[in-house]
């Protein structure tokens, strides 16, 4: 119901979220040890407890050939952005793939309590054991490079808890799916899965402004300051800029956490003092590899969210230009309840406050929307609809035009 789901997310449930966790050793995921009233324990390489898990996954998903592909999704927000984050989980669920959620340090501790709570209250998110709440919050900024930094930990973090997943998608939490995970998971069996999707465009700027980002340094958020000054551009390698929501494969986001050729960690370095370094790393990793450049599509299957009409006149072509070009994610929305809302009922068919279903869904979850999704189902199978067919139609388009040697297997 939408009233008890508000209520998760609420600070009136604050003080109840943090009795919950200091009386139960059971903490799921990556809940930090802080809120256990110690000092913050989670750190870059903390070992994975299992036991932190209630009681492992009831069904872990099958792999391999003939079997659909497994997502790691890495999706961050700030202060006040809990509730838009559990929305955007509940769109976007599936048993199948791997969920690590990331409130900045510009969110507060009780917030982050209560996203956690709110993980361990779902029913399903316990029994498939596939959601995990980041402890401590990075500091960052989304327009300087602390914002890398933290995509890096969060992939460092899925590649160790998601034993097997063969794609890394980032959102923030104003994005949402603009396909169910059923069709999106349908899409992505048609293609490759050493393929990454990023969009990116050589890099025309010749002088670029020179900034120092604070969140590197320090455990709260601040704003990035530009310095004095501009540099060149390099003559070692090429800059390449696109979104900075790209998705990423296994293979790539291996390379650029565990960095075994230099390049990535020179960039990383180099783009230290960057504006906009989400729109740089990874474009330029991959461009000025040719392991990874030949294996990438220029597309992230993305569309950004046309900006709000004056008069509520504009909604229906905003709802069309969000829908018709066959994207899989939209970002950002604003206060759009009603675009979100129109989402959910016409294209996730999501229950109020309900998880999207999908094949997976044991009772319910028809194509009348009603019924809840529960444990049980087959996790293994996925039911297309038109927009997994379209999404399926434009990747084949674009894998067809890439510069790709040997991945039209
Ligand atoms: C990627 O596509 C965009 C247009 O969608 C184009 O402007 C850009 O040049 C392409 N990038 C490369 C490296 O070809
Ligand atoms: C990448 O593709 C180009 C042309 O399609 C080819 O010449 C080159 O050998 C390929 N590189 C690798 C590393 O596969």
């Amino acid at each position: 119901m939408g009233a008890s789901w508000i209520t998760t997310c609420s600070p009136w449930s604050a003080f109840a979220t943090l009795a919950a966790l200091t009386t139960s050793a059971l903490v799921l995921g990556y809940v930090s040890s802080s809120l256990l009233g110690q000092q913050a324990a989670y750190e870059y390489d903390d070992a994975y407890s299992p036991d932190a898990e209630p009681s492992g996954p009831a069904a872990p998903p099958r792999r391999g050939a003939g079997y659909p592909p497994v997502f790691a999704y890495y999706i961050t927000g700030g202060r006040g952005d809990c509730l838009r984050m559990t929305r955007l989980l509940k769109a976007a669920y599936h048993p199948r793939n791997r969920y690590l959620l990331h409130l900045d340090a510009g969110a507060g501790a009780y917030e982050r309590a209560r996203l956690a709570r709110y993980v361990r209250s779902e029913q399903v998110f316990l029994e498939y054991a596939n959601v995990h709440v980041v402890g401590k919050g990075d500091a960052l900024d989304g327009r300087g490079p602390s914002a890398v930094a933290a995509v890096l930990r969060g992939a460092a973090v899925l590649l160790r808890v998601g034993a097997e997943w063969d794609w890394l998608v980032t959102l923030s939490a104003a994005d949402y799916p603009l396909v169910t995970q059923d069709d999106l998971l349908y899409a992505f069996s048609s293609v490759p899965r050493d393929l990454s999707f990023i969009d990116h465009r050589p890099d025309s700027e010749t002088h670029h402004v020179v900034v120092l980002d604070q969140n590197l340094l320090q455990s709260t958020n601040a704003e990035i300051s530009i310095a004095s000054g501009h540099r060149e551009k390099p003559d070692a390698f090429d800059l390449f800029r696109g979104s900075p929501w790209p998705i990423l494969s296994r293979a790539f986001t291996e390379h650029c956490v565990a960095a075994p050729d230099n390049l990535p960690r020179t960039l990383l370095m180099y783009f230290s003092n960057s504006l906009e370094a989400k729109e740089f790393y990874f474009q330029t990793v991959m461009a000025n590899s040719p392991r990874f450049r030949n294996s990438t599509v220029n597309h992230s299957l993305r569309v950004n969210v046309p900006p709000p009409p004056p008069q509520s006149a504009g909604q229906q072509a905003r709802y069309d230009a969000l829908v018709a070009g066959g994207a899989a994610f939209a970002g950002r929305f604003g206060d759009d309840e009603a675009l979100l809302q129109r989402i959910d009922e016409e294209v996730l068919r999501r229950p109020l406050d309900g998880i999207t279903p999908g094949e997976w869904c044991a009772v319910g979850g028809g194509e009348d929307g009603a019924g809840e999704c529960s444990v049980g189902g087959d996790i293994d199978a996925v039911r297309q609809g038109a927009a997994g067919r379209k999404l399926a139609s434009l990747m084949a388009g674009l894998v067809g035009t890439a510069p790709c040697g040997g991945c039209n297997s």
